[in-house]
């Protein structure tokens, strides 16, 4: 890998953001969403999440292969410190430090601003299969979040129900 650089998005990345984020929605259960935003409709969700949390993409080589963000868990006021972290990274980059990179610096940002509390939702079935992998929850085990939820059959994508496990990082 020559040049890694993590990045503020901006807006111009919506194009190659909502790339990536098709193929996990039209090919994979890791998202819960039937059908993929357009570019406009990543365009406003980026400016919707970046004006109140870190939304970061990383760039190779020039080109953006991932991306992360923090975002709201909910809108009652005790749930300030509180946040979901979610992350896409291209299919064809996994499994090369990238989305621990992401995390790391997405976390030393929430930390800056007095975040305590990080929740991952991850897609789960037992055996693994064409449409999930454990890939998710297995990173977030290694990133130091430990299970605090499991829902069974909560998601119906594909003909197939799927469960959610929620996992918790407490920023000391
Ligand atoms: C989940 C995802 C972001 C992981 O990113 P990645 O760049 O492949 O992960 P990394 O290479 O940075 O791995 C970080 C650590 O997790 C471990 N890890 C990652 N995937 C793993 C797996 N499937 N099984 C076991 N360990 C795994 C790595 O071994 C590594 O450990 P180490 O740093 O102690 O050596 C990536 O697979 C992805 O984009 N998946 C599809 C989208 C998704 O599931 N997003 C999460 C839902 S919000």
């Amino acid at each position: 890998m020559d040049s890694m650089v993590i990045r503020d998005v901006t807006v111009d990345d919506a194009k190659r953001l909502s790339e990536i984020y098709s193929y996990y929605v039209e090919k994979t259960a890791v998202s819960f969403e039937y059908d993929a935003p357009t570019e406009e409709e990543f365009r406003t969700r980026i400016e919707r999440i970046s004006a109140k949390y870190p939304y970061l993409v990383c760039e190779i080589d020039g080109k953006v292969v991932g991306y992360v963000y923090a975002g709201k868990y909910s809108p009652r006021s005790a749930y300030n410190w509180t946040v979901t972290t979610s992350i896409y990274l291209d299919r064809n980059y996994h499994r090369m430090g990238i989305g621990r990179k992401l995390y790391e610096e997405l976390e030393k940002r929430l930390r800056k601003m007095g975040i305590i509390n990080l929740l991952a939702g991850a897609a789960y079935c037992e055996e693994e299969e064409e449409y999930l992998t454990h890939d998710s929850c297995e990173f977030h085990k290694k990133m130091g979040y430990s299970e605090v939820a499991h829902m069974k059959k909560v998601g119906k994508k594909f003909d197939r129900w799927y469960d959610l496990k929620w996992y918790q990082k407490v920023l000391g």
